[in-house]
């Protein structure tokens, strides 16, 4: 039996709830009508969340129909967190890391999660989980039907998701890259140029970081790059660099 508490987000039919269910606090996603994709969706996230055990990616407890469960996570989201402006590098840096710790999991996983941006990010002091697997593709499943419809937020997108091609994780690993650029300026990358840079349009600058956080650059700028053969390969190399820069941080 839920108790609800209150609500956290409302997407269209999708409602995210915060209740108590026994003596715990749980979060509640559900599906307010009969839509199929949704409803698609919703099972595919399921599905997704049980191969998915991880301090670093919000923990399925139940999940049933067109409803998922969650064990709630005292935190904030990032997009929340953000509304205040850019944060302090150290804190920022560790932030990344558990995001990148969740992902190269969900990878080794052969899943993709495809919406990596800050309202999917829940931070905890300087710690933080992955949430929202909706949009997430198991590589060893069938697409759904939505894999065709233009899904996710351009700030953080990479341009050959943008483009439409969902089969690379290092996908995952710009938009990473996005949202670090924008915990330490704190604005997204390309900010209103962002359409132009995604089509192709090479001549469109990304403003420099603040001096604050000029070690962290060339990471930055590699994790950004148009060409994914160009970025971090793996979530566990840009760990072991960004690793390295928090001893100078
Ligand atoms: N386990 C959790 N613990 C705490 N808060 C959570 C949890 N899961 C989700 N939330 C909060 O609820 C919000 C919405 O959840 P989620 O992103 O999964 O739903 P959504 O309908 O796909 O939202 P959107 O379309 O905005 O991405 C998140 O931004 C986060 O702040
Ligand atoms: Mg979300």
């Amino acid at each position: 039996m839920f108790t609800p508490i209150r609500v956290l987000a409302n997407n269209g039919p999708v409602r995210v709830e915060l209740a108590r269910w026994n003596d715990q606090l749980v979060v509640i996603k559900k599906l307010q009508n009969n839509s199929q994709m949704f409803s698609d969706r919703l099972q595919r996230e399921a599905e997704v969340l049980q191969k998915l055990k991880h301090v670093n990616i919000v923990s399925l407890l139940y999940s049933q129909g067109n409803m998922i469960v969650y064990s709630y996570v005292h935190g904030v989201n990032l997009s929340e967190a953000l509304q205040a402006g850019a944060l302090p590098i150290s804190r920022s840096i560790k932030i990344i890391i558990d995001v990148l710790k969740g992902l190269s999991f969900t990878h080794k996983n052969g899943i993709i999660h495809f919406d990596v941006k800050p309202g999917n990010i829940i931070v905890r002091g300087e710690s933080a989980l992955i949430a929202d697997f909706g949009f997430a593709k198991d590589q060893a499943l069938t697409a759904i039907t939505s894999d065709n419809v233009m899904l996710g937020t351009p700030n953080y997108m990479a341009p050959e998701q943008f483009r439409g091609e969902r089969d690379d994780p290092r996908s995952d690993l710009y938009a990473v890259g996005a949202v670090l650029y924008h915990m330490l300026t704190g604005f997204p990358p390309y900010s209103k140029q962002v359409i132009q840079f995604l089509i192709g349009d090479r001549t469109v600058e990304l403003e420099p970081l603040p001096p604050s956080a000029a070690l962290l650059s060339n990471i930055v700028y590699k994790s950004l790059s148009y060409l994914p053969e160009q970025r971090y390969q793996d979530a566990d190399t840009m760990i072991e660099h960004l690793s390295k820069a928090i001893g100078i941080a």
